[in-house]
């Protein structure tokens, strides 16, 4: 059974507790929150203030993916605020291994996550202790991109690298997921899909949440 994590980027900032609400009723399993700095990604969009007002509006689980510069500085606000997952990027974290140990020791979930021309090989030393892979979809910055095309590719390698070293991280993907590409996705091991356009930006957010939903189960 797939986990469905649409990204709040694309939700109507207006009404946020009402965007969450239509997306739990649609089968959300997850809600995925999507940090930029402009720095680490051209787009700036919001911090532990905006997960604190989704923690409060949802019991599900807080998916808080750090496309931020020097992430370390701001995890512990972050699960503060009440992320329940932080992700953070292997291109931006030196010392990864002291960071998802910090992000557990605070209770967290930790997840790595790789840009697309990243190859899958180098988090086989970092693998055994996360517990998600996040796998970019598209060049992170943007909602609203198109999937890119090796990323299939690069799902299956995950699997394998997963199956030689025996480990437990789960596989996500971020980033173009449609109805389309999220059953390629999920027939070749992706087992968390965020989505945001193709939820958000449809005139119904819950029928759009579970139609995916359906694919991936
Ligand atoms: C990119 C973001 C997006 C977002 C999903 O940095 O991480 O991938 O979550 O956006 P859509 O589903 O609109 O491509
Ligand atoms: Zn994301």
């Amino acid at each position: 059974m797939g986990i469905l994590a649409p990204s709040i980027l694309s939700a109507d900032f207006t009404n946020l507790a009402q965007q969450i609400k239509l997306v739990e009723i649609g089968g959300a399993d997850w809600i995925h929150c999507d940090v930029m700095d402009g720095q680490f990604v051209p787009n700036i969009t919001f911090g532990p203030l905006i997960v604190k007002a989704a923690r409060r509006a949802t019991k599900l689980p807080l998916d808080v993916h750090l496309m931020i510069k020097n992430p370390e500085r701001y995890i512990e606000d972050f699960v503060n605020a009440g992320a329940n997952h932080i992700l953070v990027h292997y291109e931006e974290v030196i010392h990864l291994n002291r960071t998802i140990s910090y992000i557990k020791e605070l209770g967290a979930d930790a997840g790595v996550v790789i840009n697309p021309s990243t190859p899958v090989h180098v988090v086989r030393d970092i693998a055994e202790y996360i517990d998600q892979l996040l796998i970019m979809t598209v060049n992170p910055g943007y909602g609203g991109q198109k999937f890119i095309s090796n990323s299939i590719r690069r799902i299956k390698e995950a699997v394998e690298l997963r199956k030689n070293i025996s480990g437990k991280f789960l596989i996500q993907i971020d980033g173009g997921v449609n109805p389309i590409t999220a059953k390629q996705a999920f027939e070749a091991g992706a087992e968390i899909f965020v989505t945001g356009s193709s939820i958000f930006k449809e005139d119904n957010i819950s029928a759009a949440a579970m139609e995916i939903k359906n694919l991936i189960t």
